[in-house]
C-alpha cells in the first residue's frame, strides 16, 4: 500500500504532464508541491525551457537551487498555468489552502494564471469543506478587534469557531508578506461563498485559504491510481 508521500510524490509526477515548452508557470507551496518541483527540476535540466513565479520565499528557494528559472509576478504578471497543493478539496474543487502558510500568495498567484491545476493525494478530498481549519491571514495592527470581528461575522452566518493565532514555536508565525495567521476551526463551512464575502467584509482581514472558482482541474493520487476532477 503506497502510504501519503508516495501519493504525493505520484501526483506531482503526473503534473508535469500539463507543463508545456515555453510555459509561464506559478509553483506552489508544500509537500506535494515540493515533488512537483524536483520532477520538474529533472525536465528543465534535460532542456525544458519554463519560468516560475513561486507562491513562497520556501519554494523560491527550493526552484532556485534546482536550477529552475525563476521571475516574480512583478516582471511576469500572467501566468499559463498554476500548480499547487491543497488542504481540503470539495466535489465542486472548492478548496482550503493556506497550511503551510502561503495562502495570499498563493491565491494572487493562482488567480493571475489561465488555469490553477491542484495536485493531491486522495486524504484531501472531502465532501464539506471544513474539517481542516480554515487559515485566514491578518494584519497584525488591531488584532483582537479583528478576532472578535471574525468571530461575529461567523455567528451571524449560524457558524461556530475556534481561532487559533497560528505559533512558530513560542512565537506568532509570521507569513512571507509579515501578516499574522489565524486558524479558524469551523469543523463544517456549508456555504463556503457566504463565509469568503463576510470574512473579506472584516477590516483587518487580508485574505483567508477558501479558494473559491480558481482550481480548473486536480490530479488525485488514490490507492488505485490517478484521477482528474474537473
Ligand atoms: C500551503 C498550502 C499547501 O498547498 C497545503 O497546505 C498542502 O500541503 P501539502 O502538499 O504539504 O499536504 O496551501 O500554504
Amino acid at each position: 500500500m503506497a502510504d501519503a508521500g508516495d501519493l504525493k510524490q505520484a501526483a506531482g509526477r503526473a503534473a508535469l504532464d500539463h507543463v508545456e515548452d515555453g510555459m509561464r508557470l506559478g509553483i506552489g507551496t508544500g509537500s506535494t508541491a515540493e515533488a512537483f518541483i524536483h520532477a520538474l527540476a529533472g525536465k528543465v535540466e534535460a532542456g525544458l525551457k519554463v519560468v516560475g513565479v513561486a507562491t513562497s520565499q520556501r519554494t523560491e528557494a527550493l526552484c532556485r537551487e534546482l536550477g529552475i528559472p525563476m521571475q516574480t509576478l512583478e516582471t511576469v504578471p500572467q501566468l499559463d498555468l498554476t500548480i499547487d497543493g491543497a488542504d481540503e478539496i470539495d466535489p465542486e474543487l472548492r478548496l482550503i489552502k493556506g497550511g503551510g502558510g502561503a495562502l495570499l500568495r498563493e491565491k494572487i498567484v493562482a488567480a493571475a494564471s489561465a488555469k490553477m491545476l491542484v495536485i493531491a493525494d486522495e486524504t484531501k478530498l472531502v465532501e464539506t469543506l471544513g474539517a481542516f481549519p480554515l487559515p485566514i491571514e491578518i494584519n497584525g495592527f488591531g488584532m483582537i478587534a479583528t478576532y472578535l470581528a471574525i468571530q461575529k461575522a461567523a455567528q451571524d452566518l449560524g457558524l461556530e469557531c475556534d481561532l487559533t493565532l497560528r505559533r512558530l514555536g513560542e512565537e506568532p508565525f509570521i507569513t512571507d508578506s509579515g501578516h499574522l495567521i489565524l486558524d479558524a476551526a469551523f469543523g463544517r463551512i456549508p456555504d463556503p461563498e457566504s463565509l469568503s464575502r463576510a470574512l473579506h467584509d472584516v477590516p483587518g482581514v487580508v485574505e483567508h485559504g477558501l479558494f473559491l472558482g480558481l482550481a480548473g482541474e486536480v490530479i488525485v493520487a488514490t490507492q488505485s491510481g490517478l484521477r482528474s476532477m474537473t
